[in-house]
């Protein structure tokens, strides 16, 4: 069989993920392999028809396709994404109908089922019988079991091509809202105060509903805020994944990102990201923005920070999922997200003129609402992996975790741990352990009804 091998690293042939691939390579020696390193050679493939057509070529003549990447960002790395914008602008899609598929990820588990939920979304609107995917954690491959387990996915994958086993499909083709925006002048206008707003883009088209939506939200304020297209500033690609950033956040690029984010972005107090869905995603370009502000590595830089997001198409779960998650890991407050997916013209001017509202008021009473799962595993999951093994890459985090407390590890709270391991051992004895559990639902709320008393 015929393996088109759609790599996603911008490192190429030096990736962690691509180990994997050989390995199932070296495994399945029988079947013929064909690598295309997509993310490192996006530039030139933007450019050169002949080397795009030529993967096309190979997608048209082969009976599987394996896309391989690593998590960047909670998604695909940026460059991966425009290699799957490029399908759909030069009219492509039909090479990948009814081929044979599965998607081979590596990370450190943060985030990986949003980028796997989307490349299964692009592999059903691509008409692909999708057979599964294989989410690794970096290090799996030293595994012995872990290995045995990727080969037996590998497996599946050519039995699904040879024996044209049922793909299900899990998402329904895209419904885009068609009602035309009319944009109402606000009754009242929001008071900034002393707040800096700022919001954020890669819309050319101030016609188009997202176009209309910057200019509802601008209009709502007594001082317009300041809106930043990134396709006005220099910025020369996507993250490289080099991690040189990680001693002392330090890009290995050389142009206008960093100050860009320095002075537009964190300096601000209230921050709204605007952006149309291509299709399933926001586009490359702002992928670019959320990788390469990977130089602040694993630190909550926008902690205390309003963020409202404005987006035109429609939202799936794993996207609403992205958002609240890096607002939560960010320490933000994720005012309101607004889509053009309500009933009309009346209700999106009114969600607008709120998401407003609430950016000040919230930003005013320096109100940040509770993390949930997303924002807690998240601090959870780079608490461990910066203090344990990713301590001497990511050398700014540890700095930064040490200095604010992140390392709330049981093991530094000596007296917790002094008690737990009484109640443990008087536990042990039955009649004690009957009392406790007796007393249990007491116990748990007793302090908190304290609280409510004292304060
Ligand atoms: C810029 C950048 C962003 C990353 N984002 C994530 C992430 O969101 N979730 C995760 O689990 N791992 C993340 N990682 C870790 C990588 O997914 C992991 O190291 C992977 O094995 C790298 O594979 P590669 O060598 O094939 O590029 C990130 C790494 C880099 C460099």
């Amino acid at each position: 069989m015929k393996i088109v091998i759609l790599h996603g690293s911008p490192k190429g042939e030096k990736s962690v993920t691509m180990q994997y691939v050989k390995f199932i390579q070296k495994k399945n020696p029988h079947h013929e392999y064909i690598l295309h390193n997509v993310s490192k050679r996006i530039k030139q493939l933007e450019k050169n028809e002949d080397l795009f057509n030529g993967i096309i070529e190979d997608i048209n003549s082969s009976d599987g396709i394996i896309w391989s990447f690593p998590v960047y960002t909670c998604f695909v790395p940026a460059q991966y994404l425009r290699f799957i914008e490029l399908i759909g602008e030069k009219k492509s899609a039909k090479a990948f109908k009814n081929k044979y598929t599965v998607a081979i990820s590596t990370s450190i588990h943060f985030y990986d089922y949003t980028a796997h939920r989307y490349i299964n979304a692009v592999c059903d609107d691509l008409d692909m019988n999708y057979a599964g995917f294989y989410s690794a954690e970096m290090d799996d491959l030293l595994n012995a079991k872990e290995r045995k387990n990727l080969l037996k996915f590998a497996g599946h994958f050519f039995n699904s091509i040879k024996n044209k086993i049922h793909c299900l499909k899990k998402n329904q083709p895209l419904e885009q809202n068609k009602f035309n925006f009319l944009v109402e002048d606000p009754t009242r206008k929001v008071d900034s105060k002393n707040k800096k707003i700022v919001v954020i883009t890669d819309n050319d088209d101030s016609g188009s509903k997202i176009g209309k939506m910057i200019q509802r939200f601008t209009s709502s304020f007594n001082k317009s805020p300041n809106v930043i297209n990134l396709n006005d500033i220099d910025i020369k690609g996507g993250c490289l994944g080099c991690m040189e950033c990680g001693y002392d956040n330090q890009c290995a690029y050389k142009d206008d990102f960093i100050s860009f984010y320095n002075s537009k972005v964190i300096a601000s107090d209230i921050i709204i990201f605007a952006f149309e869905l291509n299709g399933r995603m926001f586009s490359s370009k702002w992928k670019e923005y959320f990788d390469r502000r990977f130089f602040y590595n694993h630190v909550p830089e926008m902690k205390g920070k309003q963020l409202g997001i404005l987006i035109s198409g429609e939202v799936s779960t794993y996207l609403y999922d992205f958002l609240q998650g890096i607002s939560e890991f960010q320490q933000t407050n994720l005012t309101e997200i607004v889509t053009d997916g309500c009933s009309d013209s009346e209700v999106l001017n009114n969600d607008i003129q709120q998401l407003a509202e609430n950016s000040v008021s919230f930003a005013n009473s320096g109100y940040i609402k509770p993390h949930t799962f997303l924002g807690v595993g998240s601090k959870k999951i780079f608490r461990d992996e910066v203090f344990g093994k990713l301590r001497f890459v990511f050398q700014a985090d540890h700095r930064f975790y040490r200095k604010h407390g992140f390392y709330d590890f049981p093991h530094t709270q000596y007296k917790k741990r002094l008690f737990i391991s009484f109640m443990m051992l008087i536990t042990a004895i039955p009649a004690i352990r009957k009392l406790f559990y007796g007393k249990i639902k007491t116990l748990l709320y007793a302090p908190h009804e304290k609280s409510v008393d004292k304060y």
